[in-house]
């Protein structure tokens, strides 16, 4: 069997371990003589799986009593609809947001919202194409704003905010999906915070939020859909209807990894570690150069770029072909993009960065 190195931006590379595990646990879960695929979700083996996930969840990241979990559907894009639905309180028609645009993802949340409540930006660093996070020390946040939204990590353009924005005393709302526990996250410091599950932790298809309790609407909301509501999979402990059993099952095989591993300081110290030999060989290379202004750069998603498009396209080639796969970098950056999530070893990253020094002597 040939693993490749697989640099995806998500869905992503997962631990060798928690893939090992999940095969070795394919056709009996536990003496259940099933697959977790084929269990039922009212059943006493899920509600194990799905006990032990939200313990391990709440371990690692320290969340408090008063924080909600809850394991849901509908990716990342949901919660842009989900978010604003709920945490304007009166429902759909009523509510201010104010968000801060520092690429795609952040855009089109605010455009989301905008769908349903007074969403507006008030910071962008769209001027220079989401290369750097902007200055968030006193933005313009709204009297009557009922959160402040932030994309913590940005997945396409590599840059990932170093200090929470000053929200002025505002909700601050984070989608932490591709950097889901690549690091400790504070979560007192949020009102809500939330991943999508594909880049950093599991299997697509699943999203975490943790919430603060006295967010959650305790009434119902006229004119959003039930499912939208979070205080409808909240009351059943997100099991209102079926969901991403098989997804939830993996995250919480990673999440025992995690732990194993040492948790999230130590994965930081690990995340630290691989992006600085990248980084280093790109600060050093004459033919190769990050994109992003240096003190915004994230640990997880790094795009680079020659100054030529043939030159880049060479080279996705031959990585490809040498076992280095999945670096095209998104289409509004171009070049490349290595995506070095926690799963991704050291000795991809060394791997990788053994291949560009062969690449730039050649070239
Ligand atoms: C930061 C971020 N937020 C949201 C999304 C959307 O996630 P989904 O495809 O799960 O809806 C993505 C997808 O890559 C992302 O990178």
């Amino acid at each position: 069997m040939a693993r490749v190195y697989n640099f995806s931006a998500g869905p992503a590379v997962l631990p060798e371990e928690v893939l090992e595990q999940c095969a070795s646990e394919m056709l009996d879960f536990h003496g259940s003589g099933m697959s977790v695929m084929e269990l039922s979700h009212r059943s006493q083996w899920f509600q194990y799986i799905i006990d032990e996930a939200e313990a391990d969840l709440r371990d690692l990241m320290a969340i408090p009593d008063n924080y909600q979990v809850l394991f849901l559907q509908g990716g990342g894009s949901l919660q842009f609809s989900a978010v604003p639905l709920n945490l304007s309180a009166n429902g759909v028609g009523s509510g201010k947001a104010d968000y801060i645009i520092t690429g795609n993802w952040a855009k089109k949340a605010c455009e989301e919202a905008a769908r349903f409540i007074d969403a507006k930006p008030v910071a962008s660093s769209a001027d220079k194409n989401f290369t750097y996070i902007p200055d968030c020390s006193d933005l313009p946040i709204r009297e009557d704003a009922d959160y402040v939204y932030i994309c913590e990590n940005n997945t396409i353009y590599g840059t990932t905010y170093k200090k929470l924005p000053n929200t002025k005393g505002k909700v601050l709302v984070s989608d932490v999906s591709s950097m889901f526990l690549s690091q400790p996250h504070d979560v007192k410091s949020y009102g809500v915070v939330y991943g999508g599950v594909q880049k950093n932790v599991g299997p697509a298809g699943v999203v975490i939020d943790v919430i603060r309790k006295d967010l959650i609407p305790d009434h119902e909301l006229p004119g959003v859909p039930k499912l939208l509501e979070w205080k409808t999979q909240a009351d059943k402990g997100s099991l209102y209807n079926t969901p991403n059993c098989w997804g939830i099952y993996v995250c919480g095989l990673t999440f025992k990894w995690l732990k194993k591993q040492g948790g999230l300081s130590a994965m930081k110290e690990r995340n630290e570690a691989k992006a600085k030999v990248l980084y280093d060989f790109l600060d050093e290379s004459k033919l190769f150069h990050g994109t992003v202004r240096r003190e915004d750069r994230s640990l997880m998603n790094v795009p680079f770029v020659t100054d030529s498009k043939e030159l880049d396209a060479e080279f996705v080639k031959e990585a490809t072909d040498a076992g280095l796969v999945n670096l095209k970098g998104h289409r509004t950056v171009g070049g490349m993009r290595a995506s070095i999530y926690n799963a991704m070893p050291y000795e991809g990253v060394v791997a990788l960065v053994d291949f560009m020094k062969r690449f730039e002597a050649a070239h």
